[in-house]
């Protein structure tokens, strides 16, 4: 008994293009946020508001922000790691701001230079100021299911940054495979656990690629009733503070998939493809999405 209807949140701007060595330019950036409206997203992240001396690659935030062609009802968000992240994002009227944490220590010290406690502490002015000012919040735990500095972590890691995003009032909680390692039993429960503290239908699920088991990831998070997703079209990522992670599962390729499962999502796929194809050529590179380039061959 799979959801009829299935939110995808298209993270390509932001979690897919913020590790690319070469500078993109804003214009490029800007047009990609457009052909992604045009296709019809309800929820598009667009924009990092965090150092430029950390991640350089997201210092045209603002320009990409001031220059996107909104669509009324489509939630435009913003990555903030502090207050400061916050202001910017304040300024550049994102909709939504995003907060994020991990599941592993070792990570939020690579990521955000502070424990998993202080990035908390540092997230809950953030979060009262989201509320006072009537923006969307998210929550997301980076290393849910493993992570790149200290291996496995205990599922109960993730239920308590859970229960501590839920406290700061997060709308919707991220759970991401940020290095890709996660198979489906095991993302079967870290989900139910993660639902047990947080409303499922407000719990999203974030994949990686890394190791060919994302779209069975997505498959198990549906069986037990997971009905948002991340996903990056072209399969543009991988995390500057995570070695070796490859992109986002492809938004095309989760579309396929839902198409064929008869799971609504109100986007549309061709015009994906075509976003995919925009972006990989700028990139002077090859979608890396099966479905992407199969229907672009065609
Ligand atoms: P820090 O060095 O500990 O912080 O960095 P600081 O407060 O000492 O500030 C250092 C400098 O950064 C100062 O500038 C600040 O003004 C500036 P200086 O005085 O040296 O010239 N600064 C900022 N500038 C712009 N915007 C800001 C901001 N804050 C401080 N918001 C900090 C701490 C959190 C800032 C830093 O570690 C950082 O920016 N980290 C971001 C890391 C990041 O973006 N990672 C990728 C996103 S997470 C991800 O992709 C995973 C996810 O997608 C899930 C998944 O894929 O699984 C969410
Ligand atoms: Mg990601």
């Amino acid at each position: 008994n799979l959801p009829d209807r299935v939110k995808i949140v298209e993270v390509g701007p932001r979690d897919g293009l913020q590790n690319e060595k070469e500078t993109i330019p804003a214009d490029v950036k800007v047009e990609l946020v457009d052909r992604l409206t045009d296709a019809g997203f309800a929820n598009i992240e667009a924009a990092s508001f965090v150092s430029p001396k950390w991640v350089p690659q997201m210092a045209t935030s603002a320009e990409v922000m001031a220059r996107i062609r909104r669509k009324p009802g489509v939630v435009y968000s913003a990555l903030v790691p502090n207050m400061k992240g916050f202001e910017a994002a304040l300024a550049a009227r994102a909709d939504e701001v995003m907060i994020f944490g991990a599941a592993s220590e070792a990570f939020s010290q690579k990521n955000i230079n502070c424990s998993i406690a202080e990035s908390i502490e540092r997230f809950r002015e953030v979060a009262a100021a989201a509320k006072q000012h009537g923006m969307r919040l998210r929550g997301s735990i980076s290393c849910a299911m493993g992570c790149p500095y200290q291996g496995e972590v205990p599922v109960e890691s993730v239920a308590d940054v859970v229960r501590r995003l839920k406290a700061l009032g997060c709308d919707e909680i991220d759970i991401a495979d940020t290095i890709g390692v996660a198979t489906p039993r095991q993302v079967q429960r870290v989900m139910e656990r993660a639902a047990a503290e947080f409303p499922l239908e407000r719990l999203s699920g974030h994949f990686h690629d890394t190791y060919g088991q994302a779209l069975a990831n997505i498959y198990a998070s549906l069986e037990v009733g997971v009905s948002i997703f991340h996903s990056s079209v072209a399969g543009l990522g991988g995390c500057p503070y995570a070695k070796g992670a490859t992109g986002n599962v492809s938004t095309e390729d989760v579309l396929y998939m839902l198409r064929g499962l008869g799971i609504e999502t109100g986007i549309d796929f061709d015009r994906v493809v075509d976003a995919g194809q925009f972006i990989s050529s700028h990139l002077g590179r090859k979608a890396v999405s099966r479905a992407g380039n199969a229907i672009a061959a065609k």
